[in-house]
């Protein structure tokens, strides 16, 4: 939500900005904006909408003799997206870029005004720029402003400063959203997230809550608030530059989706090892599993949904009870919560602000923390007590797709592990089921070998107002993920239903221009979704039903078909997500929408 860069070095910088923000749009992309030194003169181009429209504005000074910016691309939270409310804000020789929001920003703007500072924009950020523009006139010592500044902001923000009177070097501060540096040879940036720097660098330190950073283009200097130089680690990402690449696909969603297998072999590769289970931190983590006695899982969006397939795992082969909560939700009220609960905080950027509060709450109430996170060194990866990493690799669409097969991997993997400690499963059965598991991987190839029947389903859906989607038991989990998709990328308007709820209400709505789509997996429970489909059809509803190839003969006349290949019915939840995905991609695909930008939307919430 909201992605800051900054550079200072030898290369042109604004074409390093501009590409970096390029990398961060999914963060956000209501506009665009850079501040850099030109002939030593502090400069600002902002622009409402696409970072093109900011290119275009930018024009041939885009490969420039400048050597250092900041850069921002927003996500609105205060003020309508515009070139007046567009980032970096200035005020006298300081410019600012920020993410997160400044929550006493009322009060401050008050007080700015009362000290003749003039408000141009409708922004919490604006008081930041201000703030440190009073606090330097006042001491001429940046780090002596930005402690003062600290120490009357409220609310989350990472904030990159430059100073026209400072020319040689990019401050950076934090609390609660993310920021990391950027180590290069002669020249140094700064990002929310590493994607943004995989081009230039690998290497990276992370900074952390209320440390102020100077980076200069030879070094990069981090401090507490006492001014003490902190010797910080210095990171190595282990992504790689191509996996955030389109790589020939028209969009990132549908490369994502096609990386499923090898991302589902590196989380296997990962975590098995000679037909066990091996997670970091193994001792530690298999004591904590012992001890579990439920397992509440704290997660937003698609995450959550990975939570309520998770339900449906744990609960029947390991006997935990397993209650999912919206992290949004889960501090608003007073969560009862007991001995042996284990708290599982499920996010790909691990930054999302409820995700994050929801697991603090669990951890200053004594309970342990597993969190299940695709960013490493993000926040809820750091705060976590014990972690599995997701593995999905860099995740550029706002969609997410990839991130989310993985998590269900990950979740096959803790609940096989769950199962074996708590001596549900046998280490022979461990070892067969490992075994099934392994197979996924294949069978999600298959499907993407052949995707026709999703684009034939695609085409028959694309003009519809209103979809529905159902399914049972565990493929009722799955049926909100696909609703999810669906209305992320293509607006159109859709809900699931559990199939037996249907004829509780829903199916008042159903008619002939509203079609279902039905998932059947479980063959214990397809003829009962049979009879689901066969209500719709009765109301002159068309279905398209994806199932197995062995249940084909039970919805054919009745529905249109998606065949999944037959496999163990256990480990067919990831193969099933990927029609759904196909689904909701070929469909905003055919309505002409901005596939892996949708509107509104922000891949990484850091706000609440
Ligand atoms: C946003 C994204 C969703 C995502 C959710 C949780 O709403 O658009 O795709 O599932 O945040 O994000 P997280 O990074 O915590 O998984």
């Amino acid at each position: 939500m909201c992605g800051i860069i900054g550079y200072i070095g030898e290369k042109p910088a604004l074409n390093i900005l501009v590409e970096g923000l390029g990398r961060m749009e999914y963060r956000g992309y209501d506009s665009a904006g850079v501040a850099f030194f030109e002939n030593d003169n502090l400069k600002t181009v902002k622009a409402q909408g696409r970072l093109s429209n900011l290119v275009a504005k930018l024009g041939d000074i885009i490969d420039g003799d400048i050597h250092l910016g900041i850069g921002h691309t927003r996500w609105a939270t205060h003020g309508e997206p515009s070139d007046r409310n567009s980032h970096p804000h200035s005020s006298n020789k300081i410019s600012v870029v920020h993410n997160g929001i400044i929550e006493n920003f009322v009060e401050l703007r008050k007080i700015l005004i009362a000290d003749g500072y003039k408000f141009i924009s409708d922004t919490d950020t604006e008081v930041v720029a201000h703030l440190i523009d009073k606090y330097y006139t006042k001491t001429t010592d940046m780090f002596e402003a930005l402690k003062t500044v600290v120490s009357v902001l409220n609310g989350s923000y990472a904030l990159a400063i430059i100073c026209h009177n400072e020319n040689d070097r990019i401050y950076a501060i934090r609390k609660e959203s993310p920021l990391l540096i950027g180590k290069g040879e002669d020249e140094n940036f700064i990002a929310s997230d590493m994607t943004a720097l995989l081009k230039y660098t690998k290497e990276y330190y992370l900074l952390e809550k209320d440390e102020i950073a100077v980076v200069c283009g030879d070094k990069v200097e981090i401090y507490d608030l006492d001014r003490q130089l902190i010797d910080r680690e210095l990171k190595v990402a282990d992504w790689d530059a191509d996996s955030a690449e389109k790589g020939g696909f028209k969009h990132f969603m549908l490369k994502e989706i096609y990386d499923t297998p090898s991302v589902l072999n590196n989380v296997f590769n990962k975590y098995i090892v000679e037909d066990h289970i091996v997670f970091d931190d193994a001792e530690k983590f298999n004591e904590i599993l012992r001890k579990t006695k439920r397992i509440v899982v704290v997660a937003c969006g698609s995450a959550n949904y990975v939570g309520v397939t998770a339900k449906y795992m744990i609960e029947s082969l390991c006997g935990v009870e397993v209650s999912v909560e919206a992290a949004s939700e889960f501090r608003y009220r007073n969560p009862v919560m007991s001995e042996g609960d284990l708290v599982v905080a499920i996010s790909q950027s691990g930054e999302t602000a409820d995700t994050l509060a929801a697991m603090r709450l669990a951890k200053n109430r004594g309970f342990p923390v597993l969190a299940i996170v695709n960013v490493l060194g993000s926040s809820v990866a750091r705060e976590a007590d014990i972690m599995i990493y997701t593995g999905a690799g860099p995740e550029i669409s706002v969609a997410t797709t990839k991130a989310f097969s993985a998590q269900l991997a990950n979740i096959h993997l803790l609940s096989l592990q769950l199962a074996f400690i708590k001596g549900y499963i046998s280490e022979r059965e461990l070892a067969k089921r490992l075994a099934q598991l392994k197979g996924v991987p294949e069978v999600v190839q298959k499907i993407l070998d052949d995707t026709s029947s999703c684009e034939v389903c695609a085409k028959e859906l694309y003009e519809a107002k209103d979809i529905f989607f159902i399914g049972r038991g565990i493929d009722s989990a799955l049926s909100l993920e696909g609703s999810l998709k669906l209305k992320e990328i293509s607006y159109i308007h859709s809900e699931a239903f559990s199939a037996g709820e249907l004829k509780h209400g829903p199916i008042s709505l159903i008619d002939e221009v509203t079609p279902t789509v039905a998932i059947s997996t479980q063959s214990y429970l397809a003829e009962k979704l049979a009879s689901n489909v066969n209500e719709v059809c009765s109301r002159q509803g068309k279905v398209w039903t994806i199932c197995k190839k062995a249940d084909r003969k039970l919805f054919e006349g009745i529905s249109s078909v998606i065949e999944l290949p037959d496999y163990d019915e256990m480990f067919l939840p990831i193969p099933t997500i990927i029609p759904l995905q196909l689904i909701a991609y070929y469909v905003a695909l055919y309505k002409g929408c901005d596939i892996d930008k949708p509107r509104n939307l922000a891949k990484s919430v850091t706000v609440e």
